[in-house]
């Protein structure tokens, strides 16, 4: 096993090689250590926990503190992963305020990169990027957004909506973006996307040709109460431990043999 941390470099190097990234969010050290142990690349501090931690119907609830909280047990329960810090609704509107929640993030929490939600963030990610504060844009469904979306929705499925994506990606991108995720976008836009970009680009519910893929760790272990989203899959199915399920979900990302089509959006 490879105890190098895993740096921004690395994951370029493996989207330039074609070695398909596994990301999982994770909220508790121990997690974050079996996730580690089985070989996730990155590890998401998800606002997601506000949903299946904290048991609210939306992320928009969480607060910074809640993030640096589970971004330190996080930050203990690992040492090889690149631990990524999701920015919680609104802490991150303008220039002045992103600044103040990534130094949160990165100086209490341990975090190495912080996430944010949107298009249209050019000055916020230039000015994290002038600072040093490495970023993962988010694109296509945006659940901070469920309000004036109306809902969980796949994005970027007409002409127009997947041109304005395209673009926000670019811009993001030139404006210091490192990553971006793409979630519950059409298979072929997310193809799109990865290739036009030069950064990795993570898919969840984004189909297979993307430089990696992320799941809500709740989902990969089937704990996610009610229906699971369409784009996850239960690796416990089948598996003999929680540790076994997650070694599963990465070697599956490895190997390609996730997402299947049936995971995918067209
Ligand atoms: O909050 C989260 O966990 C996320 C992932 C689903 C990408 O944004």
């Amino acid at each position: 096993m490879n105890h190098k941390p895993v740096t921004l470099t690395a994951l370029r190097r493996m989207k330039a090689e074609g070695r398909p990234i596994a990301m999982l969010t994770a909220y508790d050290a121990s997690v974050a250590h079996h996730a580690e142990a089985a070989g996730a690349d990155v590890l998401l501090v998800g606002d997601s926990l506000g949903m299946v931690v904290q048991g609210h119907p939306d992320t928009l609830p969480v607060t910074v503190d809640d993030i640096v909280y589970h971004a330190r047990a996080v930050a203990r329960g690992s040492r090889r992963a690149l631990r990524v810090a999701d920015m919680p609704f609104l802490s991150h509107a303008d220039p002045a305020g992103a600044l103040a929640t990534a130094a949160r993030l990165l100086k209490e929490g341990g975090a190495q990169m912080v996430k944010l939600e949107g298009g249209g963030q050019a000055d916020v990610v230039g000015a994290l990027a002038d600072h040093g504060v490495p970023v993962c844009a988010h694109l296509g469904l945006q659940p901070q957004m469920v309000h004036k979306l109306g809902g969980y929705r796949v994005q970027g499925r007409d002409q127009e909506a997947a041109e304005r994506m395209l673009a926000d990606a670019r811009e993001l991108e030139a404006a210091g973006a490192d990553l971006l995720i793409l979630e519950c976008v059409p298979r072929t836009l997310a193809a799109r996307i990865t290739a036009a970009l030069d950064i990795p680009v993570i898919g969840i519910g984004a189909g297979a040709e993307v430089d990696g893929q992320v799941l809500v760790s709740h989902d990969v272990l089937g704990l996610t109460p009610g229906r699971p989203p369409r784009f996850a899959a239960n690796f416990l199915r089948g598996a003999d431990d929680i540790p076994a399920a997650l070694a599963d979900y990465v070697a599956a990302v490895r190997e390609r043999r996730f997402p299947a089509d049936e995971h995918g959006f067209d």
